[in-house]
């Protein structure tokens, strides 16, 4: 197969492969300069980007701070074209998403929510705007939303399946049926809604696919019709990835029994490995403090615990404190490598593949 390269607006990546934003530092400088210098989308996390001291004083000057420093070092090591991703739900979204667009930041991924006007707020058409979906339902809401009311497309959707770490767009029923919740079927039915609507408009939409993928799937989602794929467990287990040596560490000794679905504070099914942050979470052993609202569906009220800390503390090494996100595969992983080498070995299998691009 030939190795497709994926345009998202006026930008062209010469790899198809996106790193998967990976909030609370895990996929912080430096990975996406790096996976941006090898031909790939490096993706900038905003969440979480301020720790401790975010915690303690103002929330989101200290977030903008950090997020700004984040750019700043990530352009210096790479001056290739990188996104930053927000989630939806952050009580301080807009504020990032300007602060990012204002340091020039071109292409905004937006996941956990619905970004119904999204334009409203980034009307500079040079950045391209990309939804984070699971369905879809979804696609066509924004499709139809965005057609209409602001005669603008997204430059690309990012679709996470069912298999993806972290937050899922999934509820308990679909995770239970597999057979009609997969990523090739939803591949299937957003691709049908997306192409009258790049007739429509004479514009591409890529269409990248995310959750569960392996360095062997690729060429299979390529000759889908996937334009590219997303991953995020495969980065967390590369050199470049700043998570702590514990956390990486978890990864290489899961095992299919250890990942769990858990119900985030946040309002959706989460994807993680069992620790003994767990167990604590499970014999209500875990005080709960919130200094700031970060999150505006987080039900502090009745929340068991806060998701920032406990996903920061995991980074940082602290099992016994920490919740680690990860995919469904992440029982797969046996090494930790260089980007570089992850990346070559992603092309080779596409290059080496019998399978074709559709036509
Ligand atoms: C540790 C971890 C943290 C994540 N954090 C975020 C995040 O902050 N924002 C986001 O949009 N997706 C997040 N994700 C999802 C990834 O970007 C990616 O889409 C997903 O992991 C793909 O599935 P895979 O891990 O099986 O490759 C996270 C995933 C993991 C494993």
């Amino acid at each position: 197969m030939q190795v497709p390269k994926l345009t998202i607006g006026q930008f062209t990546f010469d790899k198809p492969i996106v790193q998967g934003a990976m909030g609370v530092r895990i996929s912080s400088y430096p990975l996406p300069p790096m996976v941006a210098n090898l031909g790939g989308w490096g993706m900038i996390t905003t969440i979480g980007l301020g720790g401790d001291e975010a915690v303690h004083r103002d929330y989101p000057r200290i977030s903008n701070e950090a997020l700004v420093a984040e750019i700043e070092r990530c352009c210096q090591l790479s001056t290739k074209p990188m996104a930053v991703n927000v989630m939806g739900a952050l009580s301080n979204v807009n504020d990032l998403i300007d602060t990012a667009v204002r340091s020039g930041i071109k292409i905004v991924v937006y996941g956990a929510g619905i970004p119904l006007d999204l334009p409203k707020l980034v009307p500079d058409l040079s950045v391209n705007l990309v939804p984070i979906v699971s369905s879809a339902r979804l696609v066509r809401i924004i499709l139809s939303r965005w057609a209409k009311k602001y005669q603008r497309l997204p430059a690309a959707f990012v679709l996470e399946g069912p298999l993806a770490g972290g937050h899922l767009g999934f509820n308990q029923y679909e995770l239970d049926h597999p057979e009609i919740f997969n990523l090739k079927n939803i591949l299937a039915e957003v691709l049908a809604v997306v192409r009258p609507y790049e007739q429509m408009f004479g514009q591409k939409i890529p269409v990248i696919v995310a959750g569960g993928i392996l360095i062997a799937d690729v060429p299979y989602w390529l000759s889908l019709g996937a334009a590219a794929v997303q991953l995020g467990t495969l980065f967390v287990m590369t050199d470049e990835c700043p998570a702590a040596p514990e956390f990486k560490q978890a990864y290489l000794e899961a095992k299919p029994e250890d990942v769990h679905i858990i119900h985030s504070p946040v309002g959706l099914l989460g994807r993680v490995i069992h620790s003994p942050f767990l167990d604590k979470v499970a014999a209500g052993q875990v005080k709960i403090e919130c200094p700031y609202h970060c999150i505006t569906s987080c039900e502090i009220k009745t929340a068991r615990f806060c998701i920032a800390r406990a996903l920061y503390n995991a980074k940082l090494g602290l099992l016994d404190d920490g919740l680690i996100f990860a995919g469904a595969n992440v029982h797969l992983m046996d090494r930790i490598i260089p980007v570089s080498q992850l990346m070559a070995e992603i092309i080779e299998g596409i290059e080496a593949s019998p399978l074709s691009l559709p036509s």
